[in-house]
């Protein structure tokens, strides 16, 4: 596409001009957007980028690891891992309210940010993934956790950055298409939305490790499933959630009372309104099998139907 590559050269260009021999620092989330921005601020103005990188315990299975092996390995990115999860456990443990665990998931987001980009000296820029969907409205997507740390003040008085924004004219297929002309693998590129607090919302109730784990485990099998379908493109989100409900089954010659996992699967535009995806039966019987199969502690598998309104996409 020869305007992106136009796109491409003139932001490179502009880049290089405004940061001139400063540094930039990024929060990278491992979602599409902020990923681009690294990839592009990096073709630009190489290691003046320093990105920060939050596992705050609540990513997908192999996530943090997919998204250091792209951009710190492939990439080249100088790329600071913060290693947070007991952190936000500790801070989580007996908290069940959604709008608690997602205020304390976003705080504690912007606190850990914060530590480690103090011990950074001499940063005049901030960039971020934002959107021109993001400018128009506030969005909703993966990237609003790292926004927030500008948007809502969460950063030190003391630190003053100037935001770079490179993607601000371009929508979410835009940014997916100069990830791909940026030379970006499609795992990453065409990665399904995820939300800030993570899993956190997926563990309905109080978070624990187990909870995760379960969660962690059958998500990956969903969309092992769901790509070895080629399905993986066409619907637009899908994940397990753990009610945290438990029901009686059978298993060999014994009764269990084992926990039910959900799958969440949706066909939309923007996640305001969502209709739930008709995944094929026989897709749907083989996530099932292998996940009571192969996920210790589940012994019962439901399709969530409910399209958005009057259900949410998520389930907190
Ligand atoms: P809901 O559940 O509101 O989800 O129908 C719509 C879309 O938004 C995502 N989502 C979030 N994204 N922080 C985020 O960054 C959040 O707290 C949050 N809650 C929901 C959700 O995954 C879906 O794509």
């Amino acid at each position: 596409n020869w305007s992106m590559n136009d796109f491409i050269d003139l932001q490179i260009a502009k880049i290089r001009e405004e940061v001139g021999d400063r540094k930039v620092l990024l929060g990278l989330s491992g979602g599409v957007d902020s990923s681009v921005v690294g990839v592009l601020l990096h073709k630009a103005i190489g290691n003046q980028l320093t990105s920060i990188f939050v596992d705050h315990g609540l990513l997908r299975k192999g996530e943090a690891k997919q998204v250091m092996d792209s951009l710190e390995g492939k990439f080249g990115l100088n790329v600071v891992k913060v290693d947070a999860q007991k952190r936000f456990l500790d801070k989580l443990k007996g908290v069940t309210d959604p709008e608690k665990k997602r205020k304390i998931i976003g705080n504690e987001f912007i606190q850990v940010f914060n530590d480690e980009a103090q011990k950074l000296d001499g940063i005049d820029f901030l960039a971020q993934g934002t959107l021109y969907t993001d400018v128009i409205e506030s969005g909703t997507d993966t990237a609003q956790t790292i926004k927030s740390h500008h948007n809502v003040g969460g950063l030190p008085e003391d630190m003053h950055f100037t935001l770079i924004e490179p993607l601000r004219t371009l929508f979410k297929d835009e940014a997916r298409d100069l990830g791909e002309k940026l030379g970006m693998p499609s795992d990453l590129v065409w990665r399904q939305p995820f939300p800030g607090p993570g899993l956190g919302i997926r563990v309905l109730g109080e978070i624990t490790e187990d909870k995760l784990d379960i969660v962690r485990d059958s998500d990956w099998i969903l969309r092992d499933e769901i790509k070895k379908a080629g399905l993986d493109r066409d619907i637009w989100q899908y994940f397990t959630v753990l009610p945290g409900i438990k029901s009686v089954g059978v298993m060999g010659d014994g009764r269990t009372y084992d926990y039910t996992v959900g799958i969440r699967a949706v066909d939309s535009i923007d996640g305001m309104t969502a209709d739930f995806a008709r995944i094929p039966w026989d897709v749907l019987q083989k996530i099932s099998v292998r996940i009571v199969n192969e996920v210790e502690h589940v012994n019962r598998i439901v399709y969530d139907i409910t399209s958005k309104p009057p259900a949410t996409v998520e389930w907190e």
